[in-house]
């Protein structure tokens, strides 16, 4: 009898669709007879707002946290950027109440350096070769989810915007103890991105880093203020292991880390409660880092790629097959050494080819 997962698929706005439809027939390819997956789809966000008035409906929600997985393609457009559903919150965007309610608070995005896409890379030769790098980003909390927020339009004095942004030490605690156990089980050195010279939070962040580290002697703590992080990933990002980092850096470090792969296009995520023990699971949202692309929607051009190794990350931590995920892996790496690629990354093919490519290599 295979064991059987209930797999929810959210494929959101713009290219998010299109890029999750990739991911779920290499899904389906990538099972063997030990392990079924039963795909359920739903909308989110925009395209959920446009048939019911909201962005995450109850029963979407009720069924994210009775699932085995969420898998999310990306959510979002100019045309929902103004919209206010009633009765929720400001600022309202189905993905991130998705995250809030799940609790989904340690956002892991992997960049591995893929030799045969170093010529597309703005890197000298050489430069990125080897390079692996884990933004653990939190994914809950900080000026992202500001209970104080607004913009006063006062018309005696002059607007005045603002998103409080606020971390307890809980919130750092739990996060601090991934990225310490995700160290080490890779190259046991931690890099925590910061702004404790200017910002009272993260005077707090590094306070709190420091006393979990005490609990992992093993593992080489690094604090960084998170602008210098930044230049140092750039400049070597073979320097890095894990580089931990609150809501607001920890995305602008992740996107930046797209640049060792040749493209955003190509970056997974997952988004877990927490992390496994060596071999149990942990529920999650796997979604690719980019966003929904209005510019590329309905062209079939999106790179595939993030999508399809956020499904790889699926069957690691939610489903525990980590040799599937390592199946995908390879099967992806295969296919474009083999020269499928998008245009993003120099080629000319259509998403749909690239994933068969993907899935000829499965097969073989
Ligand atoms: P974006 O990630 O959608 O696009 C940035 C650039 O990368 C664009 O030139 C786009 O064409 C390209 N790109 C992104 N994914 C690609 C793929 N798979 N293949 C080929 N090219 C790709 O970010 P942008 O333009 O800042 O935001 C667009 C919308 O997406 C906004 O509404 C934003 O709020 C939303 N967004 C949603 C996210 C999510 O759902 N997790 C994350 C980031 C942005
Ligand atoms: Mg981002």
């Amino acid at each position: 009898m295979p064991e059987t997962f209930d797999l929810l698929a959210l494929g959101g706005d713009g290219i998010g669709p299109e890029v999750t439809g990739c991911a779920l027939k290499v899904v389906e390819k990538a099972c063997d007879s030990d392990i079924r997956v039963d795909i359920t789809e739903e909308l989110l966000h925009g395209a959920c707002y446009e048939k019911t008035g909201t962005f995450l409906k109850e029963t979407t929600l009720d069924h994210a946290k009775r699932a085995d997985a969420v898998l999310v393609g990306a959510t979002g457009g100019p045309q929902w950027d103004d919209v206010r559903p009633a009765g929720e919150e400001a600022m309202s965007d189905g993905l991130m109440q998705l995250r809030m309610e799940l609790d989904a608070y340690a956002g892991l995005r992997p960049a591995r350096a893929i030799a045969c896409l170093e010529p597309l890379t703005p890197y000298r030769p050489g430069l990125t070769g080897g390079a692996d790098v884990l933004v653990l980003r939190e994914m809950t909390g900080g000026n992202f989810f500001a209970a104080e927020r607004g913009v006063d339009r006062s018309p005696e004095a002059p607007r005045r915007g603002y998103d409080l942004g606020v971390y307890d030490e809980h919130q750092i605690a739990r996060l601090a103890h991934v990225g310490f156990r995700l160290a080490g089980r890779r190259r046991r050195h931690l890099v925590s991105a910061d702004k404790s010279n200017v910002m009272e939070m993260h005077v707090l962040w590094r306070e709190v880093v420091s006393e979990v580290a005490l609990e992992y002697p093993e593992i080489t703590l690094e604090h960084l203020y998170a602008d210098n992080a930044s230049y140092q990933l750039a400049r070597d990002p073979r320097r890095f292991d894990v580089i931990m980092a609150d809501n607001l850096f920890g995305d602008m470090l992740s996107d930046q880390a797209g640049v060792i792969v040749a493209s955003l296009g190509m970056l997974p995520s997952a988004c877990l409660t927490g992390l496994p023990g060596d071999t149990g699971r942990v529920c999650g949202i796997f979604e690719p880092v980019h966003g929904s692309a209005p510019d590329i929607t309905g062209k079939g051009i999106a790179n595939p790629i993030g999508a399809i190794l956020s499904a790889a990350m699926m069957f690691d931590y939610a489903f525990g097959r980590a040799d599937i995920a390592r199946n995908i892996e390879g099967a992806v790496t295969a296919a474009l050494e083999g020269g499928a690629r998008t245009p993003d990354l120099g080629g000319r093919l259509t998403s749909a080819a690239v994933t068969d490519a993907i899935l000829a290599q499965l097969d073989s």
